[in-house]
């Protein structure tokens, strides 16, 4: 186990292939009227979704280093499948507008495919979309790429292809969050994160790698196993560590993550993710969206509830994005769109 420093961190990544997508450093922002409210910690908002391109999220970094993988095999096709509000889809269509590529989408009728938010701006960029039965889903992206490989074209899953490459960003991206809280004298105590999974074991990596003690909180935006999702994080950050060239070692143990504040499943608003979007948007100005960064921030409301974080800890919520989903999701926040009687 080695202990590296950010410049040697630095060269490492800029061996790597790398597309120029995101608006960088984006902003380290105090959040002093929630932390107040919370009667808690100094809260200290790392703005991923502020990456700029497409209304932002951590996405764009990670397409950073992941598409740039499709660039270099010559890939002319993006496809993504997911929710039919999902982010990534529509950060996939964009990239490939930006890079003059085809993109495909395979969404679903799930309960949030209105032409709104994610979805509609999917359109705006051009991707062909289709949205099967949710128990078509599967068959459908089989279905889809192979047809693409007979039409002659090299389609690249932004799911699965590259993903190695997606938590790469996220060690460059804790290069840029370790200089900026170096600036301002801060040593926080946690960072806390939306652990799908890169963005989490990108962090860690780079913690690890800093030989940096920093707890890195991740909660997950998914129904899952705890123990069982260190366990596959554990392997994604020792391919991540692989393709630095990085000696360090990641265990479980630094992969926490909980799981607990899912609610009923996916994307699906829960009190918690409710009263965490209200008190940020109330007090800060600051959007989170639904299913990732305001379960996110549940999170940290619940642990600070428990007593885990007081007013002597400083804390990093690294903010995701996800915020053009709110559109589709009115109803589930308890919002109704008003009479609009006496109106033409
Ligand atoms: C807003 C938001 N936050 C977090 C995640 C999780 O991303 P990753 O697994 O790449 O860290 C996603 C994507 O699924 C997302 O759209």
């Amino acid at each position: 186990m080695t202990t590296y420093d950010v410049s040697e961190l630095r060269q490492r990544l800029a061996s790597l292939p790398r597309l120029s997508l995101a608006t960088l450093p984006t902003p380290l922002q105090e959040a002093p009227r929630l932390s107040e409210s919370l009667g808690g910690p100094r809260i200290l908002i790392k703005r991923e979704d502020l990456t700029g391109m497409a209304m932002g999220g951590n996405k764009i970094r990670e397409f950073e280093y992941s598409i740039a993988q499709a660039v270099e095999a010559k890939c002319d096709v993006l496809l993504h499948s997911a929710a039919a509000q999902s982010n990534q889809s529509r950060q996939t269509a964009a990239v490939a507008a930006r890079l003059g590529l085809r993109s495909v989408i395979v969404g679903r009728q799930d309960s949030h495919a209105q032409l709104q938010g994610n979805l509609l701006l999917s359109h705006l960029f051009g991707a062909e979309i289709n949205l099967p039965p949710m128990n078509e889903q599967g068959d459908t992206v089989k279905a889809t790429m192979q047809r693409l490989r007979d039409e002659g074209c090299r389609p690249f899953n932004t799911s699965s292809d590259g993903a190695d490459y997606r938590g790469i960003a996220y060690v460059d991206g804790f290069c840029e969050l370790y200089d900026q809280l170096q600036s301002m004298d801060v040593t926080p105590d946690a960072i806390y994160v939306c652990s799908g999974a890169h963005t989490h074991t990108g962090l860690v990596v780079a913690a690890r790698a800093l030989g940096l003690p920093w707890r890195v909180v991740g909660v997950s935006p998914s129904e899952r196993d705890d123990e069982k999702a260190a366990k596959q994080h554990v392997e994604l950050a020792e391919r991540h560590a692989r393709i630095l060239d990085l000696d360090v070692e990641v265990t479980t143990k630094d992969l926490e993550s909980y799981a607990e504040f899912v609610g009923e499943g996916y994307g699906i608003v829960t009190e918690g993710s409710q009263q965490a979007l209200q008190v940020t948007a109330q007090t800060e100005g600051l959007l989170l969206d639904p299913c990732y960064s305001g379960k996110t921030m549940a999170g940290l409301m619940a642990h600070i509830d428990r007593g885990w974080w007081t007013k002597d800890h400083t804390i990093v919520f690294l903010h995701t994005g996800g915020t053009p989903a709110l559109f589709a999701y009115a109803d589930e926040l308890g919002l109704e769109t008003p009479a609009l009687d006496g109106l033409d």
